[in-house]
């Protein structure tokens, strides 16, 4: 079927008009909400990648692997930023579909909500490869594959660190978790995980557990309202011993205000996060975070590797998932690698 030009695509629907804003954009921006690399060419692969956002340094980072991964294979993006609104990617996923593009590659920000879309990208025989977060559906046969990390198996590792690190102790030990975005899949299993292995000993319980969206200003804020609510400027007050925050974002949040407060982090508290950015690394180092699992953003190179071989018409693997390190206070930082990105 023929590739309609931007300009056809504008007039059909007032859904992609976010499309032209862009069509003469020839220079790699990933801050604007769409991107497209160059004029269209009949013979390069057409990617439309739905993004959630910018919500952290890892998102960023993401979203910057798979541009650069694309432009080095020679494909065109067209690239939607959904400001973090679901309602926005079912949009762009039309766009793409009226725009007839090879592969449709999303990162959802939630788990539910995507059947519709998704069966009529498949009636115009677009494949689609989830990224990143997973998704329900009634059907398998909707999208391709999956390409992105295991979120149970991040939790799993979180709690195993807390296991080794309490070995010896005795005592109850208070957990505050810092969830992820709600209805994310990546939320659902980091804590599903972490619960699956930490609730296995019972001197561990989780106190509270509040979303914070994977939000830097959001960990800032919720460790703000404990001390607000203990009335008090001592951390001892909260009885909490552990921060188990599901990205980096909301632990250096959580470390901003623990700092004002004059708490020693990594030591009146101990925080576990996941991610790896350099900041967070930082911190790990100078003994403020206690434990970083890794969570690799740069999945562009084997995601850009599953477009290609989903566009020539090829079945790709059902799940890919992109493996982590663990990086703690135990670990000789002259011999780790970890640099964070
Ligand atoms: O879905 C992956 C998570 O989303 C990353 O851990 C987090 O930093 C991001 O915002």
């Amino acid at each position: 079927m023929l590739k309609k030009s931007f300009a056809t695509v504008i007039g059909l629907a007032a859904a992609v008009s976010f499309l032209f804003s862009a069509c003469d954009r020839k220079k790699l921006n990933i801050q604007s909400t769409i991107y497209v690399d160059d004029e269209r060419d009949g013979a390069k692969i057409i990617l439309g990648f739905s993004q959630i956002g910018t919500e952290s340094s890892w998102r960023t980072e993401n979203t910057r692997s798979v541009f650069e991964a694309a432009a080095e294979q020679g494909i065109q993006v067209l690239y939607d930023d959904a400001q973090q609104k679901q309602t926005n990617q079912l949009k762009a996923i039309r766009s793409f579909i009226v725009y007839r593009v090879d592969v449709i590659a999303f990162v959802p920000i939630v788990e539910d909500g995507w059947d519709n879309v998704l069966r009529e990208a498949k009636e115009a025989r677009i494949p689609v490869i989830v990224v990143d977060r997973k998704i329900k559906t009634q059907d398998e046969s909707l999208y391709a594959g999956f390409i992105g990390e295991d979120g149970i198996e991040e939790g799993r590792k979180a709690a195993r660190f807390l296991l080794q690190k309490y070995s010896d102790s005795t005592k109850k030990l208070n957990v505050l978790e810092l969830r992820g975005t709600d209805y994310s899949s990546m939320a659902k299993e980091r804590s599903a995980g972490f619960r699956e292995v930490l609730l296995q000993d019972p001197r561990f319980c989780i106190v509270k557990s509040v979303s914070g969206d994977f939000l830097r200003s959001r960990g800032k804020e919720i460790i703000s309202n404990i001390f607000a609510k203990e009335g008090s400027l001592s951390w001892e007050n909260s009885s909490l011993d552990i921060i188990f925050s599901h990205n980096d974002a909301m632990s250096l949040g959580a470390l901003d205000t623990l700092q004002l407060y004059g708490v020693n982090a990594g030591r009146d508290v101990t925080i576990v996060s996941i991610d790896g950015e350099k900041d967070a690394v930082a911190a790990l180092r100078e003994g403020k975070i206690n434990c970083i699992v890794e969570c690799n953003p740069r999945l562009g190179p084997e995601l850009i590797k599953l477009v290609k071989t989903a566009a020539n018409r090829n079945t790709i693997p059902r799940v890919t998932y992109v493996d982590g390190r663990v990086y703690s206070e135990n670990d000789d930082f002259s011999l780790t690698q970890a640099v964070g990105f």
